[in-house]
């Protein structure tokens, strides 16, 4: 009797441990999970905190002694958010093209833009809620930045480049933990993001961070949220920074974070802003390549977003409801031994997509296709495309060359794009 009483105490135990794994262990399990991301191509990335007020780098600027870290904090006072309206925010996002957005919920200045019980270093109103309302609203997923370093708290080990506030002291750490967990959960409660984007893991280990407890504390509450890699190995999916990758990542899901300038936060000096056609013309690499871009804009202090971003994210709105069919849910494209230029593929893998940058000099080219072509078109236009094939053998196997005519009437001011439906899925010689 005592036996089966005891067995039943183990099961008991180990029930919602293994209810987690079967919640998020198995690779079918990510794959789930992930399908919305890896469909959705394109989010927003959204840095506002104090440092706008400046015009100064955020966080950075303090720790690497700029400016005092008590000159910096009096920007909590010009911090005013007073044209803040979440949900043009929303809808301007929505026009982009974007399916998510990504807001710092707290840089590694350790300013909370929602009044956190945990500490006292926060705004006076909730500036998160109305926003993750506003992109809901829009049929949009809603996630949230946190770095997990916090540089203003004071049982967090490192202050500034120079300043440490101790070496090695684990009661200290371990109110710091305590402080962090209190923020997460908090954040967990009052938005459940459905993509969590950390930061600043860097400072320390998994086991400092107590990754793996962080995992578990969210997806536990939401089986379906996201995390992104910077969780010491913890994480979905990888977050190439500034960088576009030059060729495929290695892995299966990954996101390119990008500035629109060269800053993150607002800065009124910066205007070294790149144009909608590079911008394109950068996210276009990213879908060639399996990938997403997460296109970074920086509000100002009164809530207002700069006339330059504005633009950006209109011009990529128009390119993006033009071209939606090769960009949600494609898949990445061709070897560029088969076409010089970007490429995505369909779903269902029968429709090859071209993306072209300018006006060529003659007809496109497509090199060892196999498949028999059944229709080509511009994709946003309807226009029937004329192609031909030349130097295909009787007697050998190499698939001759698809050449295909692009009228100049068709082409797009960014970037254009022409669809092949094939014949079945796509076969490469
Ligand atoms: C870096 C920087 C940070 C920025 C982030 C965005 O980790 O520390 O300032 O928010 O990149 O990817």
């Amino acid at each position: 009797m005592k036996k089966y009483l005891f067995i039943t105490l183990i099961i008991l135990l180990l029930l919602p441990s293994f209810a987690f794994a079967q919640s998020q262990g198995s690779p079918d399990k990510k794959a789930e999970r992930l399908q919305w991301f890896a469909d959705a191509r394109l989010g927003i990335f959204i840095h506002w905190g104090i440092y706008a007020v400046n015009g100064i780098d955020e966080s950075w600027s303090f720790f690497n002694g700029y400016i005092s870290h008590e000159d910096y904090m009096k920007q909590l006072d010009g911090f005013k958010a007073k044209r803040y309206d979440p949900d043009y925010w929303a809808a301007l996002i929505k026009e982009s093209g974007a399916k998510y957005a990504v807001l710092t919920s707290k840089h590694h200045d350790g300013v909370a833009l929602w009044p956190t019980k945990c500490n006292e270093l926060h705004l006076k109103k909730d500036l998160i809620k109305p926003f993750m309302k506003a992109l809901r609203n829009e049929g949009l997923k809603a996630g949230l930045y946190f770095s997990l370093l916090d540089w203003s708290h004071p049982d967090y080990p490192n202050f500034t480049r120079k300043e440490k506030r101790y070496e090695d002291d684990s009661l200290r750490w371990n109110n710091f933990m305590e402080f962090n967990f209190c923020q997460l959960n908090e954040i967990l409660d009052r938005y459940n993001p459905d993509l969590w984007w950390f930061d600043g893991d860097w400072e320390q280990s998994a086991e400092k961070w107590d990754a793996p407890l962080i995992r578990e504390t969210i997806l536990l509450k939401n089986p379906d949220a996201i995390i992104n890699s910077r969780l010491q190995g913890y994480g979905d999916y990888a977050t190439p920074e500034q960088g576009l990758p030059i060729k495929s990542p290695e892995d299966e899901y990954w996101e390119l974070c990008m500035t629109m300038n060269d800053s993150w936060g607002y800065q009124h000096n910066d205007l070294n802003y790149k144009s909608p056609n590079q911008v394109i013309r950068i996210f276009v690499d990213c879908i060639s390549m399996g990938g997403n871009l997460l296109l970074d804009i920086g509000p100002k202090a009164d809530g207002t977003i700069p006339d330059e971003q504005v633009n950006i994210l209109q011009e990529l709105g128009r390119w993006t409801n033009k071209h939606s069919e090769a960009i949600y849910g494609t898949s990445a494209g061709i070897p560029h031994d088969y076409f010089y230029g970007p490429t995505a593929l369909s779903a269902d893998k029968k429709t090859l997509y071209l993306f072209l940058d300018g006006n060529p000099n003659g007809p496109l080219m497509v090199k060892g296709l196999k498949n028999k072509i059944k229709r080509i078109w511009i994709v946003g236009n309807g226009t029937k495309l004329n192609y031909d094939i030349k130097m295909k053998q009787s007697w050998s196997s190499t698939p001759g060359i698809l050449y295909i005519d692009v009228p100049e009437e068709v082409l797009d001011p960014q970037v254009t794009v022409i669809s092949i439906l094939l014949d079945g899925e796509i076969d490469l010689y």
